[in-house]
């Protein structure tokens, strides 16, 4: 059934939008930020032009005029017989933010995708693969829970980074993501409530939202982890489950020390939060800096999750489950619900990556610097007005904005061929308009040009636009 908003609630919720001359701004800036933020949510059809004119008690109009400027911009649609629905810009769709299966047009960049390219090593590692995949073929190629190698591997990197691990507490997915959902299906009720951090990672927002769980944002900013904001939050909010990404958090980056880790795995513990940990991000660490114990070392009951994805390849499409055994019965089932395991090939090609951990990551890592530094210093004189905190890993620069521009800069970058996740998607509970994610995946000379046309986008779009009243109030015009 389509979601629906009332056109007194939509005339209730633009009572806090900013007034603008001509009238039809005002409303269409209101709409555009209540959209962005999610307090319309995507996919709802918006009140009849008719039923709005009479709520706000404006003219036709206006509405009108409001109406086509939303949908110029591309927050609304209108299908025939399904009214005007929200939408965001193709630039920040949530669907499929992370990666995008077309392969970028020429000239174009798409800085959305925080996913690095496949590094050498990866296509031996497959013909390796391809050598054993005959002793397999015996068998009926279903492994539910993970090729024993496979799971074996994976337990042995957990207890080098000091978690001692049994193979059979490791449920081998198709990614990370897929795990997620593997675990929500299992552990998380419709109606819980999941405390995230804010921003977080989109695609386990939506996740989350289609489990109908019930999500609470806790912030975190660009010095890290106020673990204080998510203590007090676990405290207000009792969650049933918590989602945090304590390992070079995507987008910002952040490191959660173990201090901080050790007063937060006793909150939760306490407070008998589920804890799910994603380790996506564990392996990108750019900088000399000494790991902490993984979270579960401080929380044994957490639930981990890991990924081939960053420290390999995407497309390897595996990822993985950490659980303490007792839960491991349950999951299987929901996984199998699901689907009966992952591809075997790539199975095998993992466990030869991994066996080559450090010389495959080694480069990656080398090469992840370069294009971080080259992203630091075209910011730095292109865009200084721009504030990051220096992350020692992950995968990107979490940039807070001088306004709250974000998914306006996104509309006017892709006009000159780049391609954002402006900072609301990464938002659990809207807002995050001063933020921008930016990757650091693409080469050097790609990350240059693409600041080059920021800039200039920036200072055409955002910053000349005649006739502001409040730099925050009007972003929409840059476009
Ligand atoms: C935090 C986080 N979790 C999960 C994923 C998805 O990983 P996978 O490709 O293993 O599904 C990503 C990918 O960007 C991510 O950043």
């Amino acid at each position: 059934m389509q979601r629906q908003i009332s056109a007194e609630r939509t005339a209730a919720l633009l009572g806090t939008a900013p007034e603008r001359s001509p009238a039809y701004l005002g409303i269409a800036d209101g709409l555009r930020l209540l959209i962005a933020d999610g307090r319309i949510p995507l996919g709802t059809r918006l009140p009849s032009e008719r039923e709005l004119t009479l709520a706000l008690a404006v003219s036709r109009t206006t509405v009108t005029r409001a109406y086509t400027q939303l949908k110029e911009l591309g927050y609304l649609s209108s299908r025939q017989g399904s009214g005007s629905v929200a939408q965001l810009p193709t630039t920040a769709a949530v669907g499929d933010l992370l990666l995008n299966p077309e392969p970028a047009a020429p000239g174009r960049i798409d800085l959305t995708c925080a996913a690095p390219v496949g590094p050498t090593g990866v296509a031996a590692a497959y013909e390796k693969a391809l050598a054993e995949l005959p002793c397999h073929l015996p068998a009926n190629g279903y492994y539910p829970s993970g090729l024993p190698a496979l799971r074996e591997a994976v337990a042995r990197r957990y207890a080098e980074r000091g978690l001692p691990t049994d193979p059979e507490q490791i449920l081998i997915t198709s990614g990370a993501l897929s795990a997620l959902a593997i675990v929500v299906r299992a552990f998380v009720d419709t109606g819980d409530r999941v405390l995230m951090e804010s921003p977080t990672y989109p695609n386990a927002i939506a996740t989350l939202r289609s489990a109908k769980a019930r999500i609470a944002g806790a912030d975190i900013d660009q010095s890290g982890w106020a673990t204080s904001s998510l203590i007090d939050s676990v405290r207000q909010v009792r969650p049933a489950a918590a989602y945090l990404m304590p390992d070079f958090h995507n987008p910002t980056g952040q490191l959660m020390d173990d201090d901080q880790r050790a007063a937060l795995a006793t909150v939760l513990r306490r407070g008998k939060v589920l804890t799910i940990v994603d380790e996506s991000m564990v392996e990108m660490a750019i900088d000399e800096v000494e790991h902490p114990l993984p979270f579960a070392a401080h929380a044994p009951d957490t639930i981990s999750l890991g990924s081939a994805s960053k420290a390999f390849w995407g497309g390897l499409r595996i990822g993985w489950v950490r659980v303490p055994s007792s839960r491991m019965a349950p999951l299987v089932a929901a996984r199998l619900s699901l689907d009966l395991g992952a591809p075997v090939l790539e199975q095998l090609a993992l466990v030869h990556l991994m066996a080559d951990r450090e010389q495959v990551l080694g480069v990656r890592l080398r090469q992840l610097a370069e294009a971080r530094a080259a992203l630091v210093s075209g910011l730095a004189s292109e865009l200084p007005s721009w504030r990051f905190r220096m992350p020692a890993g992950g995968l990107s620069l979490w940039c807070e904005l001088p306004r709250p521009v974000s998914s306006s800069l996104a509309v006017a970058a892709e006009k000159r061929g780049v391609r954002l996740a402006a900072g609301p998607l990464f938002a659990p509970e809207g807002g995050l308009e001063r933020f921008l994610r930016m990757p650091f995946t693409q080469s050097p000379a790609a990350l240059s040009d693409a600041v080059s046309r920021l800039a200039a986008a920036w200072d055409e779009g955002v910053q000349q636009t005649p006739g502001r009243r409040s730099k925050q109030q009007d972003p929409a015009l840059v476009t």
